[in-house]
């Protein structure tokens, strides 16, 4: 086994049965990520905390939460109490995050920071000893079913290195256009979590589709 986790991103599902989507991914899948979006920081909306609380009642995954909002901080308290396990926040919206670490953890929640695609690892290096996960996007950040960027490789790596030089424990997770083709590419980088939304729910079997991802990993 390798090891790397795979989370599929709900923003692919069909959203009038969700609870019927979870269920196809539900033994399959380590995570499920989470896509919350301000209209704001990117431009497109999503869901939001009522919808997280209803499909909390329908799985055990662990509930990832990619908050892509302006002021992230302020849905902390209710996305903890909605069931969120971890939340990851961009650095181009919280340049300085130690206070929204700290909240984080004070709402109970893990942390992480996310990179869009073409922001240096540099903006979160000094922050990496505060993430549980550090997350680079390999697509602009809100819209499922883009292509993936193969310039951010070399981020991968650069981050895989840094963590492994400070001897951290900090999951690298790699979000956008994960398929059984790029998969084997991230994890050779470095990924340790894989987002994938499209290449899992818009496949006629979901599970069979994680399958298909967890194959391309291990015979890299
Ligand atoms: C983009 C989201 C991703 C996206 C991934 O804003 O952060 O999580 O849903 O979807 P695919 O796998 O379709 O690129
Ligand atoms: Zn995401």
């Amino acid at each position: 086994m390798s090891g790397v986790k795979i989370a599929p991103s709900l923003l692919a599902a069909d959203f009038s049965r969700l609870a019927e989507d979870i269920a196809r991914i539900e033994d399959a899948a380590d995570w499920l990520h989470l896509d919350v979006m301000d209209g704001h920081f990117v431009p497109n909306i999503s869901f939001g905390i009522p919808v997280i609380e209803s499909i909390r009642e329908q799985s055990r995954l662990f509930f990832d939460c990619h908050v892509m909002a302006t002021n992230p901080d302020y849905f902390l308290d209710e996305l903890s109490r909605a069931g969120v396990d971890l939340v990851t926040m961009h650095i181009e919206a919280v340049p300085d995050p130690e206070a929204p670490a700290k909240r984080s953890r004070d709402a109970g929640l893990g942390f992480g920071l996310v990179l869009n695609p073409f922001t240096p690892f540099a903006g979160v290096a000094p922050f990496t000893e505060l993430c549980d996960v550090v997350v680079v996007m390999s697509v602009e950040p809100g819209h499922g079913g883009q292509e993936f960027i193969d310039a951010v490789l070399p981020k991968i790596e650069e981050a895989r290195e840094w963590v492994e030089d400070k001897g951290l424990a900090t999951d690298i997770q790699v979000d956008g256009g994960i398929t059984p083709e790029t998969a084997p590419r991230a994890v050779d980088a470095g990924a340790t979590v894989l987002v994938a939304g499209t290449s899992v729910f818009r496949a006629e079997d979901p599970a069979d589709s994680i399958a298909e991802l967890r194959r391309a990993i291990e015979s890299r």
